[in-house]
């Protein structure tokens, strides 16, 4: 039986450039989407998923995801006091007790290949998942859940994968499946950020990764490649030459909330869903749809 996934990495050490001013001071994996960060959509993601260690790779800004995963002794305290039990029980309840978070430093922000490889040492030799917080995926079951059934059945690698627009394949890592009939869909290969012209296909890794520890051995070779920075595509690139790995296409809604358009999407799609506002906000957008 393939070891039990228990620990996921969440790379949060980015610059967020597209989002600035908004991330000059806070991270964007903190930017909300109607009233939760896109972290914590993350982090349920992972624990629906059977994941119990939390590990957050984390750059200059990380003081706001540690706090909101911490007691928050001053709110709780003043939520008690004004009988606000509602309010209390969501503050309080945000991991379950037998989930632990392990946060650790990227001294520099080199890529998202060298934020998974600041992690090995806590990862240790076990497979693991990582998932990206401003990929955000509305899905039951999880994305990531849906990947663990994929690993539990092969014991190798996965990857969440999307089809993408072609003119949004340089965006991301593309892959190229060695033989589209088979149950599980296994990889022959895979690039980073292609020109259009070139991609293999229009299947796109979208920020959600089952991987073997034979990762850190290619990430420790790694070089410097697209961007200039050190990407986790490449190593996985280099894993594909000894070690099978799938994709598995997620059944779901994926918003691209790194860019400015796909935030808004999911602003909306969640802001529709909202058990609080969702029928008067519906309400509003039909007026709003009139009124163009
Ligand atoms: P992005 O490629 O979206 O980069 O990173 P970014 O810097 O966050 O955003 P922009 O392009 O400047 O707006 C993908 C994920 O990898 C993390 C980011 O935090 C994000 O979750 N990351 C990226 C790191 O943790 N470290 C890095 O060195 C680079």
């Amino acid at each position: 039986m393939a070891p039990k996934i228990t620990k996921a990495v969440f790379p949060v050490a980015g610059m967020g450039t597209r989002f600035l001013p908004a991330t000059k001071a806070s991270p964007k994996e903190m930017l909300p989407i109607v009233d939760k960060p896109l972290i914590q959509y993350a982090v349920d993601e992972a624990i629906s998923a059977g994941i119990t260690e939390l590990i957050f790779i984390t750059g200059r800004n990380k003081r706001s995801i540690e706090d909101h995963f911490d007691k928050a002794y001053e709110l709780e305290t003043e939520l008690e006091l004004k009988n606000k039990t509602k309010l209390l029980d969501i503050v309080q309840n945000i991991l379950p007790s037998n989930v632990n978070c392990i946060y650790i430093r990227q001294a520099e922000a080199l890529g998202l290949g060298h934020a998974v490889l600041t992690a090995s040492s806590v990862v240790g030799n076990e497979p693991f998942a990582v998932i990206l917080a401003d990929e955000l995926i509305d899905a039951n079951p999880g994305a990531l859940a849906q990947m663990i059934d994929v690993y539990n059945q092969t014991g190798s690698s996965v990857l969440g994968v999307n089809e993408v627009p072609p003119d949004e394949v340089s965006s991301y890592g593309i892959i190229k499946l060695a033989d589209k009939s088979l149950k599980y869909k296994k990889i022959e290969k895979i690039v980073e950020k292609p020109k259009k012209e070139n991609a293999p296909s229009n299947l796109a890794a979208v920020g959600r990764y089952i991987l073997t520890p034979r990762i850190f051995n290619e990430l420790r070779n790694t070089q410097r490649g697209v961007g200039g920075e050190i990407q986790l595509t490449d190593a996985i690139s280099e894993v594909l030459n000894y070690e099978a790995i799938f994709a598995h296409v997620i059944e779901g809604k994926r918003y691209d909330c790194g860019s400015k358009l796909g935030y808004l999407e999911a602003t909306i799609g969640f802001g529709l869903k909202h058990p609080e506002v969702g029928n008067e906000f519906r309400e509003y957008l039909k007026a709003l749809q009139a009124s163009l």
